[in-house]
């Protein structure tokens, strides 16, 4: 039995292993190969990757719209793979919401903004249908809109209103697939810091998959999809300098899959020119990972005796010098990190993995953003 701390630090979104197979005419395409993600309760999210990675295969298997072919998905409590027909229909009423980047597929044309939300209220049967309905269009900013049909209204002010229809029975988490595709830049910001707003003040989870360039300055978690599995991911937080001025600070982390494969960002393969197999070795606080045939032996693979600091705290001397040659990875830019993950996590590898090529050592790649705006 779980205790109310235990659950108090459940994920609303726990993914493991997650796959979609889709068949058609004999082709199998594999939409989600494996896919892994956490994401805590009343944090904002965006996913983003190249088109066909799999953004809303996953959205529409976490909507309860689809179903996955292998692994697991929980959503606030509810194991998808394992709803009824019942149940389905119970948790997309009451557990999720969600936003449509088309902005004529989330109302109904006909309906005036406040008819459009009242309708899941009606539906779920919901008291103080008025009072809730006054709520959302406040909270939204879109009071304006009360009385008017979507054509009467700014594709904007329709995607908020979109968000209030997916709010409206106080869902546990706001699934939106490119909320913003539609929409200018300026319309976008609006629409994006709606959902922050909503997420701050309602603590709703928020998951939003988008194109948009600009999402990174309104969440603070961004996780990329490559090729159905999430690879790497940006965290962003402020901090203050020596001077004391306000400094953006974004980290790039690679994911760690329960069997210690993970996946070198694009750039760093590249930059490396790294192929099908590096060669790894194990320090005391992280791993590195060299191209084959870069002029160093097994046994030496950093031909850094003496620099990574393999005698330091914590770790073990003779472990900690271990190098690895990975071989057969399925294609460039996946390391499978052979070794025991265990070990490689007790190395304090576990979440500096992404920036441990070269000489950048055990921390996580990170950029000073100060004067630039954001990056991504
Ligand atoms: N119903 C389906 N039948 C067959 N293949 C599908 C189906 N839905 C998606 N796919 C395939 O699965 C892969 C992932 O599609 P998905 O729609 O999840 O991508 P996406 O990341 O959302 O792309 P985009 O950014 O273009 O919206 C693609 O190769 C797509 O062609
Ligand atoms: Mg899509």
């Amino acid at each position: 039995m779980t205790t109310t701390t235990e659950q108090a630090r459940e994920p609303d979104i726990l993914c493991h292993g997650l796959v979609r197979i889709f068949s058609t005419e004999g082709v199998e395409v594999q939409a989600l190969q494996g896919l892994d993600l956490r994401v805590e309760r009343g944090d904002v999210v965006a996913i983003v990757g190249a088109s066909g990675s799999g953004k809303s295969t996953l959205l529409s298997i976490l909507s309860g719209l689809d179903r996955p072919t292998g692994g697991s998905a929980v959503v606030a409590g509810t194991d998808i793979g394992a709803m009824s027909r019942a149940d389905r229909v119970r948790y997309q009423r009451h557990t999720v919401g969600f936003v449509w980047q088309q902005t004529s597929r989330n109302l109904l044309p006909y309906l005036t903004a406040a008819e459009n939300i009242a309708v899941p209220l009606v539906l779920s049967g919901a008291k103080a249908r008025t009072e809730r309905v006054e709520e959302l269009l406040g909270l939204l900013g879109i009071e304006h809109c009360r009385d008017r049909r979507p054509e009467q209204m700014s594709g904007g002010e329709q995607q908020r209103t979109a968000i209030a229809v997916a709010l409206a029975n106080s869902p546990r988490v706001l699934l939106a697939d490119e909320p913003t595709g539609e929409l200018d830049d300026a319309t976008s910001a609006e629409v994006l810091e709606a959902l922050r707003g909503a997420s701050e003040r309602l603590g709703v989870t928020v998951l939003i998959v988008t194109h948009d360039p600009t999402v990174s300055e309104h969440v603070r978690r961004t996780v990329q999809i490559r090729d159905g599995r999430t690879s790497t991911e940006v965290l962003r937080r402020t901090e203050r300098d020596d001077s004391g001025a306000e400094v953006h600070v974004a980290e790039e982390f690679a994911v760690l899959d329960r069997t210690g494969r993970l996946q070198l960002p694009e750039d760093f393969v590249s930059a490396l020119d790294l192929r099908e197999r590096v060669r790894l070795a194990l320090e005391t606080d992280h791993v590195g990972v060299w191209p084959d045939g870069a002029g160093r032996t097994a046994s030496d693979p950093a031909g850094a005796t003496g620099a990574g600091g393999s005698s330091g705290a914590g770790g073990d001397a003779e472990q900690a010098r271990t190098g690895r040659a990975a071989g057969d990875a399925e294609r460039a830019g996946t390391v499978g990190a052979t070794g025991d993950p265990d070990a490689l996590r007790s190395a304090g590898a576990t979440s500096a993995a992404g920036g441990s090529t070269a000489a950048s050592a055990a921390r996580p790649r990170r950029r000073d953003l100060r004067g630039e705006g954001n990056d991504d």
